[in-house]
């Protein structure tokens, strides 16, 4: 009886390392696993043109939770859709100059005018904010010019908006189609970046303008003097905004030619080429 008793204990010992050392193995392969698919995601992530290093904890986590293309992924950390619109935000860098970045995560303060706005002449303006910074009213009279030689007919509809200008403007179109219609077209005051000096709206801010000769000549030509359309059609989840034919932002004629050939937004430019390229 008592030695039965003993092989039932000696069993039940077996039984149970057996089970332990079973579900051990089991965890540890799952383990290997998980890791051996991070990796090889991130050596994929590595692979891509504007990979960002120190991204790539964040890479791999929107990655887990949207099904989207590596490229995707990057584009989109990059231009930091993984965080919070209006919430998680930074100080746009002004020193930056021509491709300081103001969008729904970069804010200029509510002092910050440029000190070289230079005042358009009605032969390029046809509207009420009518200034840009110095370099940006250059090319853009020059512009205008081979525009003019060519038939079309360029003018600024509107360009720098103050602080105030802009606390007014997006207050009206809350009022008039609620807050989450006029975060779609609107930026709010601090976040546009007609207080750059750098951006304006060309003739008419209306659909319609991406039918007319005027657009087709941008299209063809804005990159040579510096501009870049700034909120196409295909990028709207990136830059925040729907698509304006009539918006260019001023960025210098290289950079443009650069975003243009690459088929870039400035989010995309900005953090690869100006925050990381540039620090590393
Ligand atoms: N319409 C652009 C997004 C602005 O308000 O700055
Ligand atoms: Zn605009």
């Amino acid at each position: 009886m008592k030695k039965i008793f003993i092989c039932l204990i000696v069993l039940i010992l077996l039984g149970s390392i057996g089970i332990y050392w079973f579900t051990n193995q089991n965890k540890e392969t799952k383990v290997k696993k998980v890791s051996n698919n991070i990796d090889s995601i991130s050596l994929k992530l590595e692979q891509e043109k504007y990979y960002i290093k120190e991204n790539l904890n964040r890479y791999l986590a929107y990655h887990k939770s949207h099904d989207f293309t590596l490229s995707k992924v990057i584009a989109d950390v990059n231009s930091n859709l993984d965080k919070v619109k209006y919430e998680d935000v930074y100080q746009t860098n002004t020193k930056e100059n021509q491709v300081m970045l103001v969008n729904k995560y970069y804010y200029l303060t509510e002092n910050y005018k440029p000190d070289d706005l230079v005042v358009l002449t009605a032969k390029y303006n046809s509207g009420v904010n009518s200034s840009l910074r110095k370099e940006a009213a250059e090319a853009f009279m020059k512009m205008s010019d081979a525009a003019t030689l060519d038939n079309i007919i360029i003018k600024n509809a509107s360009a720098y908006r103050s602080y105030e200008y802009q606390v007014n403007l997006y207050d009206r179109y809350v009022a008039r189609d609620g807050k989450e219609a006029a975060d779609t077209y609107s930026a709010r005051a601090g976040f546009s970046e007609h207080q750059t000096g750098l951006a304006l709206d060309i003739n008419e801010i209306d659909n319609n303008f991406e039918n007319t000769d005027a657009f087709k000549w941008l299209q063809n030509n804005a990159y040579k003097y510096g501009f870049i359309l700034r909120f196409p059609k295909d990028k709207e989840d990136i830059t925040g905004y729907q698509y304006e034919p009539w918006h260019y932002r001023y960025v210098g004629p290289k950079v443009a030619k650069q975003i243009t050939d690459e088929n870039l937004t400035l989010e995309e430019y900005h953090a690869f080429y100006v925050q990381y390229k540039n620090n590393s």
